[in-house]
């Protein structure tokens, strides 16, 4: 039982923590996941550093912050357990795919706005990095928010964007278009834009690659103000990037936080990690 008090130390000015002290694949105390929650909330972005995890023990983790999701993408679900996704640039036989397994991927983006149930929490556990590159980028929502006008601030208040998977792979994914089944079990959905968080009360914007247009104006105006906006919040200014180590275990808050991955070789390197999304508005009480 980890019961001593966590250490925290900011990795940027921005956003992003690394937390120190905390074995992830023991129980916690109620003191631990309570200075993990504040942690998560305050830093919307936490890195582990040298984790010992199996797949249990990351899944065990995970449930805690909620029902973990079963992607609608099944491609990418870990053979025999859907609720666990392995992202890797290799196939099944050891050799080169070639580009990020979904190159959507590197796109910013928040996961799972295309779905009305949204994600809290995406933790991604590394099991092997490359030499350079396959970095997690990460753009704080709420700085982004705060960042704009106060015109644009009200222009958007109650407006709703339309979060599509179907219209995100096709602008990012030619290769690999989405199955009738999986299109019927991700119909588009609205979101508003300005996203008041459900924990901290702060507003944020909520938008990224799977938003395709705005609810109720014509498509290609919607379209550039998405892009406009898209473009305001991923500005060097409110992002932190995370180079990974081996074994680091990261996890971010998909209500306030927009991420994407970088390049890196993709032919002769190679890049795993294993990764799973719990849904849900608000994180549980200790139990
Ligand atoms: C993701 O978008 O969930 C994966 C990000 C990454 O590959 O760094």
């Amino acid at each position: 039982m980890v019961t001593a008090a966590l250490e925290v130390k900011p990795l940027s000015p921005v956003m992003g923590a690394e937390i120190r002290g905390v074995d992830l694949s023991q129980p916690l105390s109620a003191q631990t996941w309570n200075a993990l929650r504040a942690a998560y909330l305050q830093y919307q972005v936490l890195a582990f550093r040298d984790q010992d995890l199996d797949e249990d023990q990351h899944q065990a983790f995970a449930q805690r912050f909620g029902e973990l999701q079963v992607h609608v993408l099944n491609q990418y679900q870990k053979r025999g357990n859907p609720r666990v996704l392995v992202i890797t640039n290799l196939k099944e036989d050891g050799t080169p795919i070639g580009e990020h397994p979904d190159p959507g991927a590197a796109i910013w983006h928040t996961d799972g706005s295309w779905s009305a149930r949204r994600p809290l929490a995406t933790m991604l556990y590394s099991m092997h990095k490359p030499k350079w590159g396959g970095e997690t980028l990460f753009a704080n929502m709420y700085a982004a928010y705060d960042g704009l006008s106060e015109a644009m601030q009200r222009r958007l208040e109650g407006m709703k964007a339309v979060h599509d998977l179907n219209y995100s792979r096709s602008q990012t994914n030619a290769k690999q278009q989405m199955t009738e089944e999986q299109r019927r079990a991700a119909p588009p959905v609205e979101h508003e834009i300005v996203r008041v968080h459900p924990e901290t009360g702060r507003k944020a914007i909520y938008l990224g690659q799977h938003a395709s247009h705005i609810a109720g104006m014509p498509l290609d105006a919607g379209r550039a103000l998405v892009n406009e906006l898209n473009a305001h919040a991923t500005q060097d200014k409110y992002r932190y990037d995370h180079d990974w180590r081996l074994h680091d275990f990261v996890m971010w808050d998909n209500r306030c936080v927009l991420h994407k991955a970088t390049e890196f070789d993709w032919m002769k390197d190679v890049r795993i990690l294993r990764r799973t999304t719990t849904l849900g508005e608000h994180i549980p009480a200790f139990s």
